[in-house]
């Protein structure tokens, strides 16, 4: 069955589906976008995922491509269309196509709208929480609003490519010393005393739906919430890491650069708040 995708008011399949080469999504990186999944036939976190969409498109003056209700049905749809349970469903909306200029076109240019839809491996994921993963660190080298959620995504790629390189399936971005996130998932560790520490939301990070998920989940468990920075020497001295993102949930992380975490398997810390996100995300 070929993949459908919704392009612009229509849903095609995917192989022809095609955007103008003029749309500056293309040429300047002038778009949005979101990631979420659908786990058993429900979208995770989805209210979490619409309100960010809405936040980044008013960062950037950028007109909605319709209101969030309508966007709702589309989402439905392209999943019902290619027949998923479990769905990686992405979601792009850029400032639409004008003759290549910097200064934006002119009020009324239809911003575009693109939503794809994959299979999810649901137990892949579960598979890989249970062994751990490793993640090296890169400079985060990105520009100065990465709280807004851009297809810029260059730096992250290339931090991504050399985690790939190293055999390491993330890399955490370090400036001035301080972790501020991953390339495209927030950054964890517990301290000595069992609390979980994160970059506070500022500019310098993305703020992430399964970040304040999982937040919300640890006070639930009462486990202590620091939202502070952290350095990378610190990140190699904890019991424990992880990270969080719509697609990895919570996923522990077992060494950074070579060194080990703590045992070298995943926490427990982490495990117990994996567990809590995902009973959280299916009562919706
Ligand atoms: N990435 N930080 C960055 C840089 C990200 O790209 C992401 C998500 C996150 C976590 O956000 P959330 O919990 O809302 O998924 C943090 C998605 C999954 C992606 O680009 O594919």
């Amino acid at each position: 069955m070929p993949r459908i995708a919704y392009v612009n008011g229509r849903y095609v399949p995917q192989r022809s589906a095609m955007v103008h080469i003029e749309d500056r999504g293309y040429q300047f990186a002038d778009g949005i976008y979101e990631v979420c999944v659908v786990v058993n036939g429900d979208y995770w976190d989805m209210e979490g995922h619409l309100a960010r969409m809405q936040r980044s498109l008013g960062e950037l003056q950028m007109a909605a491509p319709m209101d969030m209700s309508a966007l709702k049905v589309v989402m439905a749809e392209v999943v019902r269309r290619n027949r998923l349970k479990n769905a990686l469903v992405y979601m792009q909306v850029t400032r639409g196509v004008a003759p290549r200029n910097h200064q934006f076109p002119a009020a009324g240019t239809e911003p575009s709208l693109v939503i794809t839809a994959r299979r999810f491996d649901f137990n892949a994921s579960d598979a890989k929480a249970s062994k751990g993963i490793a993640v090296i660190s890169q400079p985060d080298i990105r520009w100065g609003r990465v709280d807004i959620k851009t297809v810029g995504l260059l730096p992250n790629a290339l931090a991504k490519e050399a985690a790939a390189k190293a055999g390491a399936a993330e890399a955490l971005l370090v400036r001035d010393g301080v972790v501020t996130e991953c390339s495209a998932s927030n950054a964890w560790i517990v301290d000595k005393t069992g609390a979980i520490v994160t970059h506070p939301k500022t500019n310098q990070i993305l703020g992430g739906i399964t970040r304040q998920t999982a937040i919300a989940c640890a006070e639930e468990l009462q486990i202590k919430v620091i939202e502070r920075p952290f350095t990378l020497e610190e990140a190699k001295a904890a019991p424990e890491a992880f990270l969080t993102s719509a697609t990895s949930f919570v996923m522990p992380i077992v060494s950074i650069d070579g060194a080990r975490i703590g045992a070298g398997k995943p926490g427990p810390v982490a495990l117990r708040l994996r567990e809590a996100y995902k009973a959280r995300a299916a009562r919706g």
